[in-house]
């Protein structure tokens, strides 16, 4: 018997860039069109602001379409999540009203435990800039990737460890967990005790079980496999939508590597992180800033370190949801934004904070790089060569109107829509939605 799933509709929303792009704006936008919003990447080092009738909520770990009644809101196995903070985040919700039923976790998930987020900080010391560490570490080329703290890294090298990783669905299984705790304990309070001798925290099996048991009894009404889930949703012709966490630029196989997050959040992850087959997604939405921000170390060609950042900073209020790190800032790399949308696949793009430029007399492009070895229009996907690139700049002319106002695009000015459509020239993949404010109904379709 064969099993029809065409009536089903797959689409994905993900960041072309460093993160940051407004993705959360986007997927509570169309959420409602949806049955379903799934993650598929990272954990709670995401962070998603979603603005509803003037109220600002900080996601992390739930996709934004728990902001949207009748959606199912699924966690994906392929996102890493710690409990305390996904339990955390949806207490949180439900205290401002929002109906938090439709969440769904996939049994096979990976835990993010107390030591992970240890170890990723006892790493990002060790790796810490040369300079603050005598002479001995002169030498180093790379440094701190300057990752959230959250864990993710040495969450996901257990995932691919294997027997040194925790999954939700073994949170349901007492005697499970704690002989893997037993072992996995010892483990770490070794590698900690050899790094940094009599100042680690000590990592008790016993306790961490009774700490997880409880967990997972919290958890364990949300727990399901959701591949099976996705599936028959698939074949009742229900519709979904991925949203991507963190960006293409922060992929781990095609980013900046090795400065970036340890998962595809390319929307290349979404398989693996969900159990659905790559062919099912046919609309893919690439979402980019009007200029490019990155938080943590590792290259951005086009940094600004002028007033002109500082003032696209300011207005933009580039500081961390997660981390409240100021964000650096600099020009659109049409350079990178091409490659993401190549590699993520984009078949239409969404310009996010078009109106954070207005008021800058002139607007820069990066169009190709200048490397060591000459000139190239080619992304060069390596956070250390990437070092190198100066870029050449392609300079058109700024507006200064507030289009915040703005709900269609012929009410741009004309060098905003100038601007856009340079980009969508550039890319060569249409831009179909514009974003001009924070608000849902900030918004312009094309
Ligand atoms: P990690 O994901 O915490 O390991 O951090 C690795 C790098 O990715 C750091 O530079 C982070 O700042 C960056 N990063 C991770 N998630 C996000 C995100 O959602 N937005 C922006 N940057 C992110």
């Amino acid at each position: 018997m064969v099993h029809e799933r065409t009536g089903s509709r797959a689409n994905a929303v993900v960041g072309l860039q460093w993160g940051d792009e407004g993705k959360g704006k986007l997927v509570d936008l169309l959420a409602s069109e949806f049955d379903a919003v799934v993650r598929y990447n990272g954990g709670a080092n995401a962070g998603h602001s979603v603005v509803v009738g003037g109220e600002r909520y900080a996601l992390h770990l739930v996709p934004s379409g728990i902001l949207s009644p009748d959606v199912l809101a699924v966690i994906g196995n392929g996102v890493v999540i710690d409990p305390h903070r996904l339990l955390e985040e949806l207490r949180t919700l439900q205290d401002r009203g929002v109906d938090t039923s439709g969440m769904v976790i996939s049994d096979r998930a990976h835990i993010v435990m107390p030591y992970h987020k240890a170890e990723d900080a006892l790493r990002e010391e060790l790796l810490a800039p040369a300079a603050d560490r005598g002479p001995e570490q002169t030498k180093r080329v790379v440094s701190a990737i300057g990752t959230t703290r959250r864990g993710i890294g040495p969450a996901y090298a257990d995932k691919v460890h294997r027997a040194t990783a925790i999954r939700i669905g073994d949170l349901l299984n007492r005697a499970v967990l704690a002989s893997k705790l037993e072992m996995i304990c010892s483990m770490k309070n070794a590698v900690f005790e050899s790094l940094h001798p009599g100042e680690h925290e000590s990592f008790d099996a016993v306790q961490l079980t009774d700490e997880m048991v409880k967990l997972g009894e919290l958890l364990a009404p949300m727990i399901s496999d959701t591949a099976y889930l996705l599936d028959d949703l698939r074949r009742e012709g229900k519709s979904i939508l991925f949203e991507g966490a963190n960006a293409t630029m922060l992929d781990v196989d095609h980013g900046t590597y090795p400065y970036v997050t340890s998962s595809n959040s390319s929307a290349l992850g979404i398989g693996p992180g969900s159990g659905v087959p790559p062919q099912a997604v046919t609309k893919i939405i690439g979402v980019v800033k009007a200029y490019c921000t990155r938080v943590g170390g590792g290259p951005m060609p086009t940094e600004l370190f002028d007033d002109v950042g500082d003032a696209i900073r300011q207005r933009g209020r580039e500081f961390g949801t997660t981390t409240g790190r100021p964000r650096r800032v600099g020009w659109l790399d049409l350079v990178a934004l091409k490659y993401a949308a190549m590699i993520s696949g984009a078949t239409e793009l969404c310009i996010t904070l078009l109106d954070v430029l207005s008021g800058e007399p002139e607007l820069k492009l990066a169009v190709e790089y200048e490397m060591p070895s000459g000139r190239t229009a080619r992304f060069i996907a390596d956070g250390i060569l990437l070092s190198d690139a100066t870029p050449i700049y392609e300079t058109m002319h700024g507006f200064s109107e507030d289009i915040t106002g703005a709900r269609s695009f012929d009410e741009l000015p004309p060098n905003a829509r100038a601007y856009i459509e340079r980009i969508e020239a550039f890319v060569g993949v249409p831009v179909r939605t514009v974003s001009v404010g924070p608000d849902r109904e900030q918004t312009i379709r094309r």
